[in-house]
């Protein structure tokens, strides 16, 4: 009987219990009424007189060491700590975090943004959807000007009764939302998405961005327009990068210019992306019609200024040499990981 007794000791001392399963057959095998203690206690009647005071003692000991170590396992299961651990398999490889990233055209419009913060422009904005008037009749487009077919209108709402709403077609109707609300000197930027109803192809798409900007004050000259724009580019493109000024046609400017770059591609020698000319058209611009200052309450003998607007997409195609600005929208994450 001794030697089952100090067996079944080492046994119970020696056992490991890390589930409520194994705690369960712990209980069976040991501590309930048909359980191997309870059997000892039962032989113990068999025992001769001498040896029962003994082996009662040790039968004791041996219970209730059994017990406290169900009572200790069950309590810390019930904090659960064990059970997990269990559970969990250390040894399976991690799950695989995706990383998110900055849409391609968002990390072009950030660049552009801090050259044109950094040279002291502030961010403005206005609404996708836009009134007729801020869109093209502020802007010095009259209300039947050919200058209207220059772009492709996504109407909101066209009826004779009541104002037209449209789709913005260009950034510029923020310029007029600006020059209303504040006072010169005034000096923004102002990015954001336009709408036109263009035939989609890999060049253009119905939806694109913009980044406009504005600058008003006492004796702004086409000289200062120049300079800024030298500047930008030099930051954006390369500091050897060469500008040339196109005269050109806006309503809302006068003179209006565009400017190119030389093809940052092929470094102005001519290839595909250029067209074989070495010039990338990158913006319109201009000196603000007196027109428009008027139409803001500005007075044109007192301020001028100048106004820029340009393509982002544009600029990101070229960049990341993609081939198709409709990738730009279609959210394939096959493309858009390229970006992490
Ligand atoms: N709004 C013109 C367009 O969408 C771009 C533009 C040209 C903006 C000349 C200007 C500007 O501010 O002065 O094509």
């Amino acid at each position: 009987m001794q030697e089952i007794i100090s067996k079944l000791s080492q046994e119970i001392s020696e056992v490991t219990i890390s589930t409520k399963g194994q705690l369960e057959d712990f209980k069976l095998k040991y501590l309930v009424r048909k359980g191997l203690i309870a059997q000892l206690f039962d032989q113990m009647k068999t025992l001769p007189k001498a040896e029962k005071p003994l082996a009662g003692k040790n039968l004791n000991q041996l219970k209730s060491l059994a017990e406290t170590k169900y009572n200790d396992i069950a309590k810390s299961l019930e904090n659960g700590a064990s059970d997990r651990k269990a559970e969990v398999d250390l040894t399976l490889p991690g799950r695989h975090a995706f990383l998110g990233a900055e849409h391609p055209v968002q990390k072009i419009l950030s660049e552009m943004k801090d050259i044109f913060i950094a040279m002291g422009f502030n961010q403005a904005e206005g609404p996708e959807i836009e009134r007729d008037d801020y869109n093209f009749t502020l802007l010095n487009f009259p209300p039947d000007h050919p200058a209207r077919d220059m772009q492709d209108t996504f109407f909101i709402r066209k009826d004779s009764q009541s104002e037209d709403v449209v789709l913005r077609t260009h950034t510029s109707p923020v310029q007029i939302r600006v020059m209303m609300e504040q006072k010169p000197p005034i000096r923004v930027i102002c990015p954001g998405k336009v709408y036109r109803n263009e035939a989609i192809s890999p060049r253009s798409y119905c939806v694109f961005h913009q980044l406009e900007g504005l600058y008003i004050n006492k004796n702004v000259t086409f000289a200062d327009l120049k300079a800024t724009i030298y500047s930008f580019a030099k930051q954006m493109f390369g500091s050897n990068v060469q500008l040339q000024f196109r005269p050109s046609f806006f309503p809302f400017t006068e003179p209006s210019a565009e400017v190119d770059i030389t093809c940052y591609l092929c470094g102005g020698k001519g290839c595909r992306v250029c067209k074989h000319t070495g010039w990338l058209e990158i913006l319109g611009c201009g000196m603000v019609h007196p027109n428009v200052l008027r139409n803001c309450n500005i007075d044109p003998e007192v301020y001028t200024g100048f106004a820029f607007g340009m393509g982002i997409e544009r600029t990101a195609l070229l960049r990341y040499k993609v081939g198709d600005i409709r990738l730009f929208y279609e959210n394939d994450l096959r493309m858009l990981e390229q970006f992490i």
